[in-house]
C-alpha cells in the first residue's frame, strides 16, 4: 500500500514536472560532451544541452521574461518523417547558442478523430504572447492526416505557460466569406475562368484579379507556410501562403490573438512566395520569403513597406556570395530581433533533408543592411559580436 502510494506520488510529481516545463528553466548546463557553444555554426549538427541534435524545424522564437524560446516541428527519421508523429517541440536559451529542451509543447493527439492526430502534418509553428490575456498563442500550418496538402488550414493552440503544454483549440481556412480590403468590387463569376490553362498570360492575369480568392471565398482561403508578427502597438498579424501558394495573405488577428478580425490583404498576387518571415526595422516592415520548389532550395526574395498593409516593394534576393542563389541550401523560417542590441536581426532558415527529416539543419545568419536593404552572407562560424 505504502509502496503503491509512493509510486503514484512519484508519477504525479514527475508528470507535473514535465508538464510545467520545469526541465527547461535552467540554461546553465552546457552539452554533456562538456562544451558549450560560443558561436553559431550554420549547417552543422546543433546539439542541445543534452547533446541531442535540436529537433525544431520550420521554427520561430519568442523572447519572454529574459529567455528565448524556440518552437519548431519535431521530425522523425526516414521517408515520411515530415508527418507529425510527436508534436511541436520547445527549447529555451539565454544566449541563443546553447538550447535546453523543454520537451513537447503541443503533443499530437492519440485520438484518431482529432484534427491533430498522430500522422497529420504540423508545419512552421509560431508562438506569441498576449499581454492582455496572459496567454501564449501558437498558430501553425495544419494538414489533416492522409490528405496530403489539400486541407491547407491554420491551427491554433494556447497555453498559460510558455513551454506548454498547449491545448489544441481549432483549425480552419481563414477569412471565409470575407473579401480582402483591396477587392472592393469582387466578381463571383468563377465560371469565366474555367477554360483558362495554368501559367498562360490570361491565367496569370486572372490569378492577379483574384481567381483563387473567388474559388475559396466560401470555404476560406488556403493557409500553408505561415508566420506571425506582433507590431509595436500590440496588434498581431498572421502571414501565410494562400491561393495554391501563388499569393501571400496578411491577416489581422483579434486583440486576444486567437482569431482573425476579417481585415486582410493579398501581396504579390501570383508571386509564388512561401516561407514568409516578417520583421520591422526603423519603422519599415521587411519580409523575406522563398520561391515554391517543395523541399528543394531556391533563391530568397525580400520586400519592404511603410505599412503592413502595403504597398510592398520588391528588393530582390537578400543573399549574396557563393550559393546565394539557393539561399545557402536553405529556406527562410523566421527573422529574430536580438534583444538588447541595436539593429541586430538573425535570419533563420531550414536546410531540409526530406529523405531523413530529423537530420534537417539550421542556417542562422546575421542580417546587415545596405541602402536600407537586407543583406545576408554565409558565415560558417560567427557570434553576436558581429552586431557590435
Ligand atoms: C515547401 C514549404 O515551404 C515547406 O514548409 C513544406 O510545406 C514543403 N514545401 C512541402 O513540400
Amino acid at each position: 500500500m505504502v509502496k503503491s502510494s509512493f509510486i503514484y506520488l512519484s508519477l504525479v510529481v514527475l508528470t507535473s514536472f514535465v508538464l510545467m516545463g520545469s526541465t527547461c528553466t535552467s540554461n546553465a548546463k552546457k552539452t554533456s560532451t562538456g562544451h558549450g557553444y560560443a558561436a553559431f555554426h550554420p549547417g552543422e549538427i546543433w546539439l542541445d544541452t543534452d547533446s541531442v541534435h535540436i529537433n525544431a524545424h520550420g521554427g520561430g522564437i519568442l523572447f519572454h521574461e529574459g529567455t528565448y524560446y524556440w518552437f519548431g516541428e519535431h521530425k522523425v527519421a526516414g521517408r515520411g518523417g515530415n508527418r507529425a508523429m510527436v508534436g511541436v517541440s520547445c527549447y529555451s536559451s539565454s544566449d541563443l547558442m546553447n538550447w535546453t529542451s523543454c520537451g513537447i509543447a503541443l503533443p499530437v493527439a492519440t485520438d484518431t478523430l482529432s484534427e491533430i492526430t498522430k500522422g497529420c502534418v504540423i508545419e512552421r509553428p509560431k508562438v506569441i504572447y498576449n499581454e492582455k490575456t496572459g496567454m501564449f498563442v501558437m498558430w501553425f500550418h495544419l494538414e489533416l492526416k492522409d490528405q496530403g496538402y489539400a486541407a491547407a488550414r491554420t491551427g491554433l493552440a494556447i497555453s498559460d505557460k510558455v513551454s506548454g503544454p498547449y491545448t489544441y483549440v481549432k483549425s480552419f481556412r481563414p477569412n471565409a466569406g470575407i473579401w480582402p480590403m483591396e477587392m472592393t468590387n469582387p466578381s463571383r463569376d468563377t465560371g469565366k475562368y474555367n477554360h483558362l490553362k495554368w501559367w498562360t498570360p490570361e491565367w496569370r492575369k486572372a490569378v492577379e484579379e483574384g481567381l483563387f480568392v473567388q474559388y475559396d471565398f466560401e470555404k476560406g482561403q488556403m493557409s500553408r507556410d505561415m508566420t506571425l508578427f506582433v507590431d509595436d502597438d500590440g496588434k498581431a498579424y498572421h502571414i501565410h501562403s494562400a491561393e495554391e501558394n501563388l499569393t501571400l495573405h496578411i491577416s489581422e488577428l483579434t486583440p486576444d490573438y486567437q482569431d482573425f478580425t476579417g481585415k486582410w490583404t493579398r501581396i504579390f498576387p501570383g508571386g509564388h512566395n512561401e516561407a514568409p518571415a516578417l520583421f520591422k526595422r526603423g519603422g519599415k516592415y521587411y519580409l523575406i520569403a522563398s520561391g515554391c520548389t517543395g523541399w528543394d532550395p531556391n533563391a530568397a526574395r525580400s520586400f519592404v513597406s511603410n505599412s503592413i498593409w502595403g504597398p510592398w516593394e520588391a528588393l530582390g534576393n537578400p543573399c549574396i556570395g557563393p550559393d546565394s542563389a539557393l539561399t545557402f541550401q536553405s529556406q527562410s523560417t523566421y527573422v529574430l530581433p536580438v534583444q538588447g542590441k541595436e539593429d541586430a536581426y538573425i535570419f533563420m532558415a531550414d536546410r531540409w533533408r526530406p529523405r531523413n527529416p530529423i537530420d534537417g539543419r539550421y542556417i542562422w545568419l546575421p542580417i546587415s543592411f545596405e541602402d536600407e536593404k537586407p543583406v545576408i552572407e554565409f558565415n560558417e562560424k560567427w557570434d553576436l559580436s558581429v552586431f557590435e
